[in-house]
């Protein structure tokens, strides 16, 4: 595998053997690239995404920490930071690559094993002072991306450094990029009771056994099995995505629809929300209480179905 930087060393991008490659911005260690080995891209992108640091890169994988949406109110210790936290608008270190390959199968050939992983790193030192006033707690996250022939694993590692407890919630801003929203479907959810966020009060509810998307959706669902059922992306009834999980047992199921991206300044096309579904694994539904030392580890594994 290949692993090269861009030419200002703000993103860097990792190329199996086989084609496939992966970018990841420092800017929020924000995956901005996902393609299989025709070149043909696995996320969607906004064409007014900003990837030079002045905002949250809108489409690829931002990461959520250590707040999801808008904090709540004071007292808590989340509540003067910004809606999604400061991970996705925080300059990450590339900490280096890891490359593996394992015993190739009989009949398989050696390429198709291969796989590169990125590490990254940000902690509360490498935070600006006024991002470390507003969230007052020594932390330490790793995130490290793998890309494999036809998967892509993220993988975040929080750790708590402080000699007090502090809580957090973290997610995989997952934009998926489809064909066409309306032959979308979506399976592995239906046993999960969901919190429908465009209505006031959320009201919790259960799903159909076939999501599909016709207008816009904000729907944070709670796995009753924990993390152990995949999320499966259909298009014209045929898997496309696969997504697996481990330790995040909440899955958000998220388009702006037409009304929604309009309003967004950096979604373009305006009509990109046909092309894009968000699927977020995280943990979100309580707080993640770390002791001092302790470590969370979530991760997800996107497979390419077809
Ligand atoms: C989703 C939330 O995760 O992110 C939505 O459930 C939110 O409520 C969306 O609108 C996008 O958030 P942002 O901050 O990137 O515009």
């Amino acid at each position: 595998p290949t692993v090269t930087f861009s030419p200002d060393n703000t993103s860097v991008t990792a190329e199996l053997p086989t084609g496939e490659s992966v970018s990841v911005l420092l800017y929020g260690a924000t995956v901005t690239s996902w393609k299989d080995s025709s070149g043909d891209e696995k996320l969607w992108l906004s064409t007014a995404a900003k990837l030079d640091g002045t905002k949250a890169v809108r489409g690829g994988i931002p990461l959520v920490f250590p707040v999801f949406g808008p904090p709540p109110s004071a007292p808590h210790p989340t509540a003067n930071l910004p809606q999604h936290g400061f991970a996705r608008t925080s300059v990450w270190e590339f900490l280096g690559k890891s490359t593996s390959e394992s015993t190739p199968a009989e009949g398989a050939k050696a390429a198709d094993d291969l796989s590169v992983k990125l590490d990254f790193g940000l902690s509360a030192a490498s935070l600006s002072a006024e991002t470390q006033k507003l969230w007052p707690f020594k932390f330490n996250l790793i995130y490290s991306v793998t890309l494999n022939p036809s998967t892509l694993t993220t993988s975040l590692v929080v750790t708590n450094d402080d000699d007090k407890p502090f809580d957090s919630q973290v997610l995989l801003h997952t934009y998926l990029r489809v064909n066409d929203i309306s032959s979308v479907s979506i399976q592995g959810l239906s046993n999960s009771p969901y919190l429908d966020k465009l209505l006031s009060p959320q009201a919790q509810t259960s799903g159909p056994s076939d999501l599909t998307i016709t207008q816009e959706t904000d729907h944070v669902y709670s796995t009753p099995n924990g993390a152990s059922d995949p999320v499966t992306v259909l298009e014209n009834g045929k898997p496309r995505f696969v997504v697996t999980r481990d330790n995040l047992a909440q899955v958000v199921v998220w388009n702006p629809w037409t009304e929604k991206a309009a309003g967004m300044g950096d979604f373009e096309p305006k009509g990109g929300y046909k092309n894009m579904l968000c699927v977020e694994p995280g943990a979100v539904g309580t707080w993640q209480t770390l002791e001092p030392g302790d470590a969370f580890e979530g991760a997800q594994t996107i497979s390419i179905a077809n």
